[in-house]
């Protein structure tokens, strides 16, 4: 074994009858000076690791500050009849300071993290949201080792909670699955609501895990959680990597599983498992995952059509299932001249300058869409999963295209039940039709019914009660401001039914907590948004309570320079359960909010902050917040009354 001499002091720094901890390369040592001599110990304390350089000399001993075990500060040796000493090495004073000899460290081992590291990335998993710390070092040292290749990019959040919703929004965003990282115990235990928003959106994301050391599962050590069973609800699979497990196929296998059932999946590494020695090859999806498109069945597909041969008024109504089928679909529109509304989480799928485009359907949605629902004679719905906020009339007619058959009829019977993949069965139907359809073109309508709704909107643009903005001028400034192809992230609240009722869609993705409705959500999943990289704006909206949830991530952003801009509707109070006390004829209870003041909370942080009072100022904030190159946030005091 080669050594290297390293200076470790300077004269006079260590004063004599104390001890410090020297970090040198990945060699901790325990430095004393005792009796004018300097002595230098490997840190760790041969009992149970401890510290040793945070301990104190005492009776001419070094004092480990865990159990109060004695050494000699020089040699390391122990009083009789101990004899088990930390590792010592030779210190040499020279004329400009202290010197060590230390081993020269070994190459690095390959081992079992690295090897799961390199089977994760060979399925795409390039980006990692998380925390490292006591019970996943192991497995935090190999992505550090990827991300010093180039090859993986991990984003370290202040709770895990934010990492879970981080990697939600980024697999909602690019349909590619994303990882979230936390230790044993509670910082697993964080992961879950971003894990359970995830599942119910359908989004793939691989939850990795830290757990204590294998030998002391299950005996209720420190942080020491049955995990597995911890995630058997929220994970498709979780399984633990065990000393002997093939763990790269447990990988292999999280991956697929994530990836083709588009759920979430799990793994959890005991801490010694994460430094084993592996010569496990990492492999990937090749020879695994075939590739699937779906068509419809043939009695399905002539039921269908000649339902919708036979429509005058036809709909058409996508959901987020068919958010990567919209240019069949719409050409299937065109072709026979059928207006289109969305589903809140299918907001954006269809531009609402195209005219076709109806807008949103349901609770947060547009009277030209609930118009052309109530007018129609057939409903045709793709990839749409009949959620109650989205109202889709059960007692008219409707042909329902999904890949999954139990999405098909789930809420009630449908007339017709097409199983297939939504854009192969759009091109199937549209091929299908007959040249000559008995239903009119609806451009004009869909023209006309926009006139009267932008004509309200105007009017409602115009309320001022003196007691904030109102949502309607709000998402007005908001629409006008935003890059046309934007990705946008909402939270819960009154504030995100009034953007899908206000805002205007041109080419922008919207994110959303769509099943689980987790307010928090917006936030950490643009920060999701802005870590695949797509090139685009990336924004936020939320009300302050929204914000408040995950406020401190703020700090995150400005750590990794994410240019993500904020908009906050800040009206003090949570103030969609306020409406629903009221109209439950309650008392408004425990619904105020104490805020800071979030402009300069957010300069605070090391972003940039706008507080904005006056209709007149946001425009020039939402624009000099969007160009500016890093996290920005723009309070907007608000009318809790005008949504
Ligand atoms: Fe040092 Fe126990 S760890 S005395």
């Amino acid at each position: 074994m080669t050594e290297s001499v390293h200076k470790i002091l300077e004269h006079g720094e260590l004063d004599d009858g104390r001890v410090t901890t020297v970090t040198v390369g990945h060699h901790t040592l325990a430095v004393t000076h005792h009796e004018g001599r300097y002595g230098c110990l490997d840190n760790h304390c041969p009992h149970q690791g401890g510290p040793l350089g945070e301990g104190s000399i005492e009776g001419g001993k070094l004092r480990c500050p865990w159990h109060g075990y004695d050494y000699d500060p020089t040699t390391g040796q122990p009083p009789p009849p101990f004899d088990d000493a930390p590792a010592c090495y030779p210190v040499e004073v020279r004329e400009d300071g202290v010197y060590v000899t230390l081993p020269d460290e070994p190459v690095r081992t390959r081992t079992v993290s690295d090897a799961m590291v390199e089977t994760m990335m060979a399925w795409g998993v390039d980006t990692v949201f998380g925390i490292v710390g006591h019970s996943n070092l192991g497995f935090g040292d190999a992505m550090r080792e990827a991300q010093a290749r180039g090859d993986l990019s991990f984003f370290g959040v202040r709770h895990e909670g934010a990492a879970a919703f981080a990697a939600s929004g980024y697999a909602k965003l690019t349909g590619r699955l994303a990882a979230c990282f936390g230790i044993a115990g509670p910082g697993s235990t964080n992961l879950l609501t971003g894990l359970y928003d995830a599942k119910v959106d359908r989004a793939p994301v691989l939850a990795l895990s830290g757990q204590v050391p294998s030998g002391t599962i299950g005996r209720g050590a420190f942080q020491d959680l049955d995990l597995e069973a911890a995630f058997s609800d929220v994970a498709r699979t979780s399984h633990t990597v065990l000393p002997g497990s093939d763990h790269t196929e447990l990988m292999n296998l999280a991956c697929k599983t994530a990836l083709v059932e588009s759920d979430v999946t799990h793994l959890v590494f005991p801490d010694e498992v994460q430094i084993q020695p592996s010569d496990a090859p990492a492999s990937g999806p090749d020879g695994r995952v075939a590739p699937r498109t779906s068509p419809a069945p043939a009695e399905s597909l002539d039921e269908a059509v000649g339902l919708l041969s036979a429509a005058q008024r036809p709909l058409i109504i996508v959901g987020a299932g068919a958010r990567r089928d919209m240019d069949a679909i719409i050409a299937l529109a065109e072709r026979i001249g059928a207006p289109v509304a969305t589903t809140f989480k299918g907001k954006g799928q269809i531009s609402d300058a195209h005219p076709l485009g109806c807008g949103v359907l349901g609770r947060s949605g547009t009277p030209i869409a609930s118009w052309f629902m109530n007018e129609s004679d057939l409903i045709v719905a793709f990839g749409a999963s009949f959620a109650n906020h989205t109202g889709i009339s059960p007692y008219k007619p409707i042909i329902q295209i999904d890949r999954d058959p139990m999405a098909l009829g789930r809420f009630h019977p449908v007339a017709v039940g097409v199983l297939g993949d939504v854009g192969v069965v759009a091109r199937e139907i549209d091929d299908a039709l007959p040249a000559n359809m008995p239903a009119a073109d609806r451009r004009e309508e869909v023209a006309e019914r926009w006139a009267i709704w932008r004509s309200e909107k105007d009017a409602r643009v115009a309320d001022d009660r003196g007691k904030g903005i109102g949502s309607a001028a709000i998402f007005r400034e908001l629409s006008e401001a935003v890059d046309q192809d934007a990705i946008l992230a909402v939270d819960v609240g009154n504030n995100t039914y009034s953007f899908g009722r206000y805002f205007e869609v041109e080419r922008q993705q919207v994110l959303m907590s769509g099943y689980l409705g987790s307010i928090g959500f917006s936030f950490p999943a643009a920060m999701g948004a802005w870590a695949a990289r797509t090139g685009r704006q990336v924004v936020s909206v939320s009300g302050d309570g929204g914000f408040g949830q995950y406020a401190m991530e703020l700090t995150t952003a400005v750590k990794y320079g994410m240019n993500i801009t904020h908009v906050l509707v800040n009206n003090g109070e949570l103030g969609k359960i306020s409406k629903e006390q009221r109209s439950a004829d309650l008392d408004v209870w425990q619904t105020s909010l104490h805020n800071p003041n979030f402009a300069d909370f957010a300069n605070n942080c090391g972003a940039r902050g706008w507080s904005v009072d006056d209709l007149s100022e946001l425009s020039g904030a939402l624009k000099a917040a969007l160009v500016h190159d890093g996290p920005t946030l723009v309070d907007i005091s608000s009318d809790a009354a005008l949504v």
